[in-house]
């Protein structure tokens, strides 16, 4: 029995359709069976549903707050039998009550070399902002164990991209989306679903 994947979402889902294009090659040990979304019109949904997957949206407003929206999210993973969660482009925070539920089971991408550019407020765009205006001449993405603090759990996956004159930070992210979170994620995946089948041995 394949180990049970959600992805959770906030955006366009470049990240969840890279793992749903890696089943059954990269990804032999686990299978996505569901996706949360905390925005409900996340394209990352229209993914989910164009490769059948199920969807749920859970938000904070409707679930009054952080309390409220984590106990929902508990509840909807362990109605689906969730065994590992994959943060691919996951913009809410999730508090160490919700984390110590799901030790070495959380895993993110983080489209840096943690642990530069990495943190309190280091998401998206402004991760690639951060580097150019540093100056870094190399950059790179990173998959890590999610524990309470942001970007802080232990490293999985790195995959250096270099930086090129002229990058905006638009080019600079679709370049570390290409060539470095959209292999890494899928590969950190199948680490953790294989380990997992392993330890139900
Ligand atoms: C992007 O900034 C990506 O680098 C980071 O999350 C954001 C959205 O990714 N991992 P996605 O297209 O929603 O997967």
């Amino acid at each position: 029995m394949k180990t049970k994947i959600a992805v959770l979402v906030s955006g366009g889902g470049t990240n969840l359709q890279a793992l749903i294009d890696a089943q059954g090659s990269v990804i032999a040990s686990g299978k996505i069976t569901l996706v949360v979304s905390n925005q409900p019109g996340a394209y990352a949904l229209e993914r989910a549903k164009k490769a059948g997957i199920a969807a749920a949206v859970v938000t904070k407003k409707e679930w009054g707050g952080q309390k409220g929206f984590e106990e929902k999210l508990k509840q909807v993973l362990k109605e689906n039998g969730i065994e590992m969660i994959v943060l691919a482009g996951f913009m809410a925070i999730l508090s160490k009550d919700f984390t110590d539920e799901y030790p070495q089971r959380i895993i993110n991408i983080h489209p840096s070399l943690i642990p530069s550019f990495c943190g309190e407020g280091f998401y998206g765009l402004h991760v690639h902002e951060a580097a150019l205006s540093y100056g870094v001449k190399v950059t790179g993405a990173t998959v890590h164990y999610v524990n309470e603090i942001p970007d802080g759990g232990k490293i999985i996956l790195q995959k250096a991209v270099e930086i090129q004159e002229g990058d905006t930070p638009e080019v600079l992210q679709r370049r570390v989306m290409e060539q470095a979170e959209w292999i890494l994620l899928p590969q950190a995946t199948e680490l953790v679903c294989r380990r997992i089948q392993e330890e139900k041995a």
